[in-house]
Order: C-alpha cells, then structure tokens, then sequence
C-alpha cells in the first residue's frame, strides 16, 4: 500500500484550491481531475476530483466508493468541507466507521447473520455481535471499484462498478453494481445505484457520509435542524434490529416532521433512543409513485448551510454518530467525537430478508436494481 497527497487534500480543507478553481468557470473546462491515492490489493487506487464550476467540489477514490471531501459553500460563500473523513488512504484501511462509503452489498443490518430465501437458507458472516453490519467483514466500503471514465472530464461525473463474487459474504450470485456519482449545476450530489445479478440475491446500496454541516471536525451536530419526511418508523430492539412494526411517530422523539434540533429530544427518556444511544433507526418515508421524492432536510443555523435529501428509496437511517468516541482523527488532525457528524442513509428498510412485510429486498436474474438519491445543497 502507497499513498500520496494529503496536500491536495489540506488545500481543500481550507478552501484555497475551490477559490482558484472558480475564478474563471468555463463550459469545456475539466470538472473532472485525478490523481493517485496509493494501492490496495495490488490495485491502484485514484481519488477524483468532480467540481460544477458553482463552488462545490467533492473528492471521490475508487476505494469504496468514498467521498474523501465535499466542500460546499456557507451562507457568506465561504467554501468548507461538511464530511468526515481522512487525508490519507492508510487511514481508511486503518480504522473507519464507514466514513463516506458505498455500503453493500446489504447496507444495515441482518439479523443473526442469516435469512432464507426461495426456501434455502443462507448465512452470512457477522461483524455486529450476531449481527451482519453492512455486509459483514468486508463489506462493499473495502474493495477497490473500477472506474469508468468514458464520459468526458468536462462533466463532472465519476461511475464506478464492483462484480461482487457468488458467495462473498455468504450472499447469493455474482452482483455486478454500478454507482454514478454526479456533481450538478444546481449544487447537487447525485448518486444513481444500479445492479444485476445470476443467481436470486438480496441486495440494499447505500451512501454512507458522517454530515457535519457546520465543517467537519467543528464540534457536535446537535443544534442541525431536522426534518424528516415520515409519518412512522421502524422499532428496534435491543441488537438494533426491526421488530417488524412501522410505527406512529406521533408523539414520540422520533417525530421529526416538523424542523427540530437534533439534540432537542435525543436524550429523553425512551427505549428507542436508549437502544440506539441516540437516533439510529429507519424512517418509513411518506410517499407516492416510484420517482424522487423529499426524504429529509437539515439546516445549521450558524453556518446557514441547508441539505436537502431526495430518493427513490422506501426507507431512511437517520444516525447521529453515537458510536463516534474520538479515536478516529480525521483531515486536518481533527478528532471526531461523540455525534460530531450525521448520516442519511437512504435505504431498504434493516432486515427486510427477515421481515416478508417490508417492502422486498430480493434481486432476480433479469432484473434491474435501480434508485438514486440526491443531496442538495442551498444556504438561508
Ligand atoms: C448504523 C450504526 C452503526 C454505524 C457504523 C450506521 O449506519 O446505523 O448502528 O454503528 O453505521 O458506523
């Protein structure tokens, strides 16, 4: 394993290098730059560099899928990264709790570690007590994609793809996964999931970046208001797994349809909150029709960023970084602690294999997986 340029990186963090980018925009400039990060399994890994010529910049490597970086500007229109993560590769391979990675091939969890499906049974490894998390010991967020730079370098676009192995992890026929991330004109990050498989598989993609919309490593993300688009959720038990129930949020700490601070209710007296340690569960999102529909929105009042969430997904895992405790030292030798970042994690809802009355998770032969889901970025 080498690695290479945490500068580029330091610059980002400071903003000078998406100052200089912007100066003069151009439609036939490149948005779309690399260079190498270092090697893992004797595959080199690059980290891209997507920019939409309007301020925004995010840093990309092939190794996970990972955003490294997504600066993003405050309401003076001064540029700041709002994700946490590190300088360098080594440190991923290090230590990570899924820092700004694709997760797959089954994103959340599974209980026990095993589910059946057409009738056989299948076990998976665990990572999570007797839980599988996030596709067990090497889950999606370790291998090394391949990327496709067949589109031009003047669209800031990155699309990488993983033929994940009959077998790996215990899970059923070859997966071939395609992400595409794209930087748009209006300040959105999009990523398109699409997959396909040989064999009946299950199957739950999602995007796994610690928010912290004040700058990452500028304290805790308490006072972010949140809104989330659901009338219920999904109840855990003390292993984090669903119950099985979708659940009123009326009335409970998880009511999150109107705006509220994350930290207003999170330390209330509730089962829900005491098993997760905080938020760390699935919303049911309120929707109709199959295309993107609003998920979430956050705002910082100090910094006046605003995220907006859209999927074509049925659920989200709204995290608020209880299990951060300081011991991962991030870019700039920041240390992340105690809910220092957020996660949305567009999704299936957790244990769907185990639970025939959530919506399927099941991938077949002939089928097409797709969702997309897109952050959008605006200041008040
Ligand atoms: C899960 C948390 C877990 C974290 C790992 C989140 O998606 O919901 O329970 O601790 O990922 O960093």
């Amino acid at each position: 394993m080498t690695q290479i340029a945490p500068t580029l990186l330091s610059l980002l963090a400071t903003g000078s290098l998406i100052l200089a980018g912007c100066a003069q925009p151009s439609t036939n400039a490149p948005r779309r730059s690399r260079e190498l990060f270092g090697t893992v399994d004797g595959k080199q890994v690059f980290l891209y560099a997507l920019s939409n010529g309007k301020g925004m910049e995010a840093r990309i490597m092939n190794y996970g899928g990972i955003v490294v970086a997504l600066v993003v500007p405050d309401r003076a229109g001064k540029p700041g990264d709002i994700v946490l993560g590190y300088d360098s590769l080594s440190s991923y391979l290090k230590a990570t709790p899924y820092f700004g990675a694709i997760v797959g091939r089954y994103g959340n969890r599974i209980g026990k570690a095993r589910f059946t499906l057409d009738g056989k049974e299948y076990t998976l490894k665990a990572n999570d007590g007797a839980n599988t998390l996030h596709g067990g010991l090497k889950g999606f967020d370790k291998v090394v994609w391949e990327p496709d730079e067949s589109t031009p370098p003047s669209d800031p676009v990155l699309k990488l793809k993983y033929v994940s192995p009959d077998g790996e992890e215990g899970y059923p026929g070859t997966l071939t996964a395609t992400v595409t991330y794209t930087l748009t004109d209006s300040n959105e990050l999009r990523i398109d999931y699409s997959a396909t498989t040989d064999k009946p598989t299950v199957l739950n993609l999602t995007h796994h970046s610690y928010f912290n919309l004040a700058g990452a490593g500028n304290g805790d993300i308490l006072s972010h208001e949140m809104m989330l688009n659901a009338d219920r959720f999904t109840p855990i038990d003390s292993g984090l797994i669903p119950t099985g129930e979708l659940k009123g949020v009326e009335g409970t700490p998880m009511d999150f349809r109107t705006p509220t601070a994350i930290g207003a209710r999170i330390n209330a007296k509730d089962d829900q909150l005491r098993y997760g340690r905080g938020y760390d569960h699935n919303w049911v999102l309120n929707r109709t029709g199959d295309g993107l529909s609003l998920a979430a929105r956050v705002v910082a009042p100090a910094s006046g960023r605003v995220m907006e969430v859209r999927t074509t997904q049925p659920g989200i895992q709204f995290y608020s970084g209880n299990f951060l405790d300081g011991t991962n030292i991030g870019k700039g030798g920041k240390a992340y602690a105690y809910r220092n970042g957020f996660c949305l994690e567009t999704q299936h809802f957790p244990d769907s294999p185990n639970k025939p009355q959530f919506p399927s998770a099941v991938l077949r032969p002939g089928e097409t997986f797709t969702s997309t889901t897109v952050y959008t970025f605006s200041t008040r």
